[in-house]
């Protein structure tokens, strides 16, 4: 369907002129409306299924279109079409929050979504990351459990610190992404001035065959910049969709934001016997091991021409590779590489893929045929392989190219520990040797001072355990805090510190 041209007539959505858009058909003026006015009834069914069920965590978000542009050779690591040298590749890329609803503030504490679609020569390359390089826990059976107790309380409908806390207190392999969480990353000031990551270890394939486990890194040209407490709480009554605002009008300006694209790289092979377990999604890769590999640049500059069809509608999923790319042993991508294109069946439709802005840029010839809104079809090729009607159908054998080594017996168990695994070696260098006094100062500030109001007992001890675990001065700065009664009134919900 096209844009309307100025002062053309309205029609109903089957192309025919549309009566009225002012009265509907009434016997007299006063009287009755009829039945049978189908342009009425086709307004009022169509206003009742105009929303779209909102994805169940990242809601709220906004997002636009651009390109990457490689300017580095990093052909040695990976044959993906999209990564080879002075290749650029369209792309969209959603930006989101993950606990709140639709409506919800975009400034309120929150880790934040950085989903980027790839529409590549060889068929769309998907990378759905968040703006920290790691997550709050490593089996994704704990997955819809984490985001339950993000979310509202059964009974009340409110959002509750006692159950964050109760999850995150009972799962200590959080402690990374929480203390990440309550630092300044918590309250970036905008979608601009933020990195995002691919967060995972994924496979990476070259021309000879010869694999690599790769962690993708996007920082932002535009610098890193957060709000305080204070001005995030401020800005959410102000202007609750105060992101998605700053970069659809910056984009518009012809302010287009830029991020630098890089990847960490370890050799198939080391992965083995690292000292910590490459593929747990709590962890990340040390820089002076693994140093950053620059790729190329990555540029927002078109905004969506209508936000339904184009971000609401977009269908990201970690399970959407192409040739060169693989995934890993990471039992949460592995996870994951099956919840997205199930949420996306349930939330758009059986053919999302169909849609414009899912749609790849290449050809699609697949036996998946018909369904709710089927839009393509391939005329009268046969439906079925192996067939007789010149139709070709993909049959590999033997080894995968993006495979790797699993044997052994079947077990439910954590990932067995190698030799630095722990949970809390990580959060404490971060709080320790990343995070300078002031913003040390604030941790306490943010944890203490609004974060464990209305957590009761035993949480808020086990609370107080798990940041001396992190930090034995921040736990102990923060247990006194709260101990004093110079936590203000409990806050509801993360999103009012
Ligand atoms: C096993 C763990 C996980 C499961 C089962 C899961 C599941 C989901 C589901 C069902 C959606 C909604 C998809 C839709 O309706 O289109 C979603 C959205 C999202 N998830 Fe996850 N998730 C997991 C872990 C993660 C991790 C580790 C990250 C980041 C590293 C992440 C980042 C995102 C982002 C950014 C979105 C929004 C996608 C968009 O912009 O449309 N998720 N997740």
């Amino acid at each position: 369907m096209s844009k309307p041209k100025d002062n053309q007539h309205s029609t109903t959505s089957f192309g025919a002129p549309a009566v009225s858009d002012r009265n509907s058909l009434s016997t007299g003026p006063d009287g009755p409306i009829l039945l049978h006015d189908v342009h009425f009834l086709e307004q009022m069914a169509h206003f009742n299924r105009e929303k779209v069920v909102e994805r169940q965590p990242h809601a709220k978000g906004g997002g636009a279109f651009g390109e990457l542009e490689v300017t580095e050779d990093i052909s040695r690591y990976t044959r993906a079409a999209l990564f080879q040298p002075g290749t650029k590749t369209d792309l969209l890329l959603r930006f989101s929050t993950v606990a709140g609803e639709q409506g919800s503030p975009d400034t309120w504490r929150d880790v934040r979504g950085f989903s980027l679609k790839f529409y590549t020569s060889e068929g769309n390359y998907d990378l759905v990351g968040n703006n920290t390089p790691i997550f709050f826990v490593r089996d994704p059976m704990k997955f819809p459990h984490f985001i339950r107790s993000q979310k509202r309380l059964p009974d009340s409908g409110l959002r509750d610190n006692h159950m964050q806390w109760d999850f995150w207190t009972n799962n200590p392999e959080s402690a990374h992404q929480v203390t990440y969480l309550m630092g300044v990353r918590g309250l970036p000031r905008t979608w601009r001035h933020m990195n995002g990551y691919g967060s995972h270890t994924y496979m990476w394939i070259n021309a000879s065959g010869e694999k690599f486990w790769v962690k993708y890194h996007f920082h932002t040209e535009q610098g890193m910049a957060f709000f305080s407490n204070a001005e995030a709480a401020q800005m959410a009554g102000m202007d609750a969709d105060f992101h998605r605002r700053d970069l659809f009008d910056a984009i518009a300006r012809g302010e287009h934001p830029r991020w630098r694209m890089s990847v960490q790289v370890m050799p198939f092979a080391q992965a083995r016997d690292y000292r910590i377990n490459p593929f747990d999604l709590t962890k990340t890769w040390p820089r002076a091991d693994f140093p950053l590999i620059p790729v190329g640049m990555l540029t927002l500059n078109r905004n969506p021409e209508n936000f339904f069809a184009q971000i609401e509608q977009a269908a990201f999923s970690p399970g959407n590779t192409v040739p060169g790319i693989g995934l890993s042993p990471d039992k949460m991508l592995l996870g994951r590489a099956f919840a997205y294109n199930d949420a996306q069946r349930n939330r758009i439709g059986t053919n999302f893929n169909q849609l414009p802005v899912n749609q790849p840029r290449c050809p699609v010839n697949t036996y998946m045929i018909d369904g709710e809104m089927n839009y393509h079809h391939t005329g009268d090729a046969p439906v079925y392989a192996p067939n007789s009607g010149g139709r070709q159908w993909a049959d590999q054998t033997g080894p995968v190219e993006d495979g790797w080594e699993a044997d052994g017996d079947m077990v439910r168990s954590a990932y067995t520990l190698r030799t630095d695994d722990d949970d809390f070696s990580q959060p404490g260098i971060l709080v320790r040797e990343v995070f300078d006094d002031a913003q040390r100062d604030a941790l306490v500030e943010t944890v203490a001072g609004g974060l464990l109001g209305g957590v009761r007992s035993p949480v808020l001890e086990r609370a107080f355990e798990y940041w001396k675990n992190v930090d034995a001065d921040i736990g102990r700065r923060i247990e006194e805090k709260v101990r004093s009664g110079s936590a203000p009134e409990p806050a509801a919900g993360m999103g009012e510190a």
